[in-house]
């Protein structure tokens, strides 16, 4: 199979996303910086579900059909493209139909829940580092440089929306943008996605590999074609910065012992579609239809009518029913 992907637009340009400073030596950031007295982190226990893309979708309809089979967010994508590969965490979807339209969003699991509640300060902290990455890296416009003396606030984000194909399944979906390139100039060619990590030794662990392969499946899906990684020791000090080509991810880790392979991410990724098509035949967002997966099990529903799983607001459906002829 040879899917395509196809990028048509991109949204919320007024806060155009920052332009990349890749340092030229040896960098000795200091990802520590700031964690206690200039961070401003955004409250994780508020879901904002697919409010922001559902906002998106009712100020674009003038100009913009929404002729797509499903409306979801990249980290959903993500995780289902990773799910062949993945053995530790499972996941859970709930699924809407309305109006033709199917849309995907997440449930917290229990065991996701139990991590975040009891994450440790030490965790917290690691959590800070790729943020604190971030500001290292990225200026406000091209004749700036970073400042890392300002605040972290990660209620801040500059998103791209995506329209995309696999196989036969329309796709619209949202994705954070860290930042971009001063040239080639268009989206998503200019985009960058930044990452931390832990010095990677070769030859590549075990969870170096699956690294690469949650990296791949991120950018991949909204098309950013590099990613940008800092090296960091244990003591949170970026020593080392380079540049992986998206497309070029898998070759890494080709002719190794447990690799993975793009096809089989986007295979399983099309085929989970088509089943959620398949099965999802009540078009009615007060109907929601759970998909959960484990670890080496298979993929699983139920069905819940007027329950506490319903996600696509009243505004929502009020909207798209009011203008929809
Ligand atoms: P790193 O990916 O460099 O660790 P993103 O890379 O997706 O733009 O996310 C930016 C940063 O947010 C991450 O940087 C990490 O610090 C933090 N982060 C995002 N999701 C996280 C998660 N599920 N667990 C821990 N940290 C997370
Ligand atoms: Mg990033």
């Amino acid at each position: 199979m040879n899917p395509t992907l196809s990028t048509r637009r991109e949204q919320y340009e007024e806060d155009f996303p920052l332009h990349t400073h890749v340092p030229t030596e040896n960098p000795s950031f200091d990802l520590k910086d700031g964690f206690s007295d200039r961070y401003v982190k955004r409250d994780e226990s508020v879901d904002e579900k697919l409010d922001h893309i559902l906002k998106w979708i009712i100020s674009n309809r003038t100009d913009f059909t929404l002729d797509v089979d499903f409306v979801t967010l990249r980290g959903h994508l993500t995780k289902l493209l990773t799910t062949p590969y993945e053995d530790k965490e499972g996941w859970m979807f709930a699924v809407t139909k309305f109006r033709g339209t199917i849309y995907i969003d997440k449930v917290e699991t229990e065991a996701a829940r139990r991590d975040r509640d009891n994450r440790t300060e030490r965790h917290s902290e690691m959590m800070y580092w790729g943020y604190k990455f971030e500001q290292y890296m990225c200026a406000d416009n091209i004749e700036s440089l970073p400042d890392p003396s300002g605040v972290v606030n990660t209620n801040e984000g500059y998103y791209t929306v995506v329209r995309t194909q696999i196989a036969e399944h329309k796709l619209l979906f949202s994705a954070e943008v860290d930042c971009r390139v001063r040239e080639p100039k268009d989206p998503p060619s200019c985009y960058v996605e930044l990452k931390t990590s832990a010095e990677i030794r070769t030859p590549l662990k075990r969870s170096d590999k699956f690294k690469l392969l949650k990296w791949w499946a991120q950018s991949f899906m909204p098309g950013v074609p590099q990613v940008v990684a800092g090296f960091r020791d244990r003591d949170g000090i970026v020593v080392k910065v380079e540049t992986f080509q998206t497309a070029e991810m898998s070759q890494l880790v080709e002719g190794e012992n447990n690799c993975w392979k793009p096809t089989v991410c986007m295979n399983f990724c099309n085929d989970f579609l088509t089943f959620v098509k398949d099965v999802v035949s009540e078009d009615d967002p007060s109907v929601v239809y759970l998909f959960s997966w484990e670890p080496r099990r298979d993929v699983g529903f139920t069905i819940h009518r007027d329950s506490q799983y319903g996600f696509l607001p009243e505004w929502y459906i009020n909207e798209i029913t009011r203008t929809d002829t």
